[in-house]
């Protein structure tokens, strides 16, 4: 069995104060949040969405998820964490509990707020974590990355070919995350608040999806107006064939 687990208990501090988290905020009429669990729902390898959401926003989840999708079985509502990680622990006893999933089985855990993920995204991270245990989706980076540790002078400049922005999906089997998140200490679990780090950190061989830059991580008032300016873009192409 593959469960989505769509991360979207944050509360888009970054994005500044929009009435709601970002992954609620509209685009093309609709929120982002249902782009992205619509782009998962058409997946042929997912059996099950579940979407882990912040407290506060849990009757508008509900609401929306009964709008757009009435009694379709295949999606379920959790509450998240207080970190991100605790938001993805939450959804795997969730695809035990409502979907009957077992240790073995694979969870894809994707931001909500990336809605331009593509299938073929999906479908290579879901044969990833069959073959490996484990992937995470990165992306080549295309400038240079400087490092600074006193953020006033560089400190070192790693050679960009060897260099890669993290992307989601992250996926991996249940029991397998479970037992790397339960074997961290306190402290680092609310440290690393990404999953594949935990897994790396661990000594595991976390292989690697080809990204894509279309799917960037909606986190800016700049990103949401990218995001408009791609729909309307997509739309427009529709029109020309
Ligand atoms: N997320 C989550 N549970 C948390 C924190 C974050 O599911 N406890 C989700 C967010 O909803 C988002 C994704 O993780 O879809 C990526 O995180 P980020 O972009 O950092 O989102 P926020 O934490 O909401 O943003 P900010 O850091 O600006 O507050």
């Amino acid at each position: 069995m593959v469960i989505a687990g769509i991360l979207a208990g944050g509360v888009g501090s970054r994005m500044g104060q929009r009435g709601m988290p970002k992954q609620f905020l509209e685009l093309a009429g609709k929120p982002i949040v249902i782009h992205t669990l619509e782009k998962f729902l058409a997946s042929p390898e997912i059996d099950a969405v579940i979407v882990g959401v912040h407290k506060e926003w849990l009757h508008l989840m509900l609401d929306l998820q009964k709008n757009y999708f009435g009694e379709d079985k295949r999606i379920a509502v959790v509450i998240g964490g207080n970190n991100r990680n605790e938001t993805i622990l939450n959804i795997a006893e969730a695809a035990k509990e409502k979907f009957g999933a077992v240790e073995e089985d694979i969870i894809v855990t994707h931001d909500a707020v990336r809605p331009f993920v593509s299938l073929r995204i999906i479908s290579e991270n879901v044969s990833a974590a069959e073959q490996y245990g484990v992937c995470d989706t990165v992306l080549g980076a295309t400038d240079t990355i400087v490092q600074s540790e006193n953020q006033e002078f560089i400190t070192d400049m790693p050679i960009r070919s060897q260099m890669y922005q993290g992307q989601t999906p992250q996926s991996f089997r249940i029991g397998l995350f479970e037992s790397v998140y339960c074997d961290t200490e306190e402290k680092e679990q609310n440290l690393v608040t990404d999953a594949c780090k935990l897994f790396f950190l661990k000594g595991y061989k976390v292989h690697m999806v080809e990204g894509e830059t279309s799917n960037f991580k909606i986190t800016y008032p700049f990103d949401l107006e990218m995001a408009r300016m791609m729909i309307g873009e997509q739309k427009n192409d529709q029109h020309a064939v």
